[in-house]
């Protein structure tokens, strides 16, 4: 992946846990890089070594750093000098999952040997509540696209409950969730 995406891994870290803590995951992960670089692409299993090392040293499931690392990411994202490919991509929850893949089209401009992901969203018949499908090249990633849509959530001021319905990893063809949401205060 990307050295944005750990740019990123870095960043939470050092953000909530400090530089020490952080030396000590890249020593476990054996990594013995400076820095990465955004726009170089690193093989995925320095980000999977990553986020099993964060796991050891943080004492937490490498689910649970992914989701959290999620949630980050749109912040990360929108401060790193993508805050306009974000502020087009839509201005309610349900309206920027529709438009995901539209804008890592966009994203792919940028990085043009992207492997992005890909989403379907459809509306359910109840209000508030839609199906999203996640497709991806990569396996394991389902965590992190939790955090992702309760980081969406967020950024729109919308309560969200994500449950995860089909499982890739147990034969499905595709990770898929249930989001339901609820813009606060309208
Ligand atoms: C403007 C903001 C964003 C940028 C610049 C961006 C960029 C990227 C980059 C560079 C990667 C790594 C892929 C690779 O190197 O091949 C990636 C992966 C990914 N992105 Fe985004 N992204 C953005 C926002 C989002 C948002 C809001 C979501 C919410 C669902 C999302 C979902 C994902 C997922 C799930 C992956 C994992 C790739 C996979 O499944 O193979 N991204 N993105």
């Amino acid at each position: 992946m990307y050295g944005l995406v750990n740019k990123a891994i870095e960043d939470m870290v050092c953000t909530n846990h400090g530089q020490e803590i952080w030396q000590e995951i890249k020593k476990i992960a054996d990594l013995d890089l400076e820095t990465f670089i955004s726009m170089e692409g690193y093989p995925d299993d320095v980000t999977h070594r990553l986020v099993k090392a964060a796991s050891e040293v943080l004492e937490i499931s490498s689910a649970e750093i992914m989701q959290a690392f999620g949630e980050y990411w749109v912040k990360y994202t929108a401060q790193e000098g993508y805050g306009e490919m974000l502020a087009m991509s839509g201005d309610t929850l349900p309206e920027f999952l529709e438009n995901l893949d539209d804008m890592h089209a966009r994203v792919g401009v940028i990085f043009p040997k992207l492997q992005p992901p890909s989403f379907e969203c459809e509306a359910a018949t109840e209000a508030k509540s839609l199906k999203l499908k996640y497709h991806s090249h990569r396996q394991g990633l389902a965590p992190m696209v939790n955090g992702l849509v309760k980081g969406l959530g967020e950024r729109f001021d919308t309560d969200v409950e994500i449950t995860q319905t089909q499982k890739r990893e147990q034969g499905s063809d595709c990770d898929e969730f249930l989001v339901e949401y609820q813009p606060r205060n309208r």
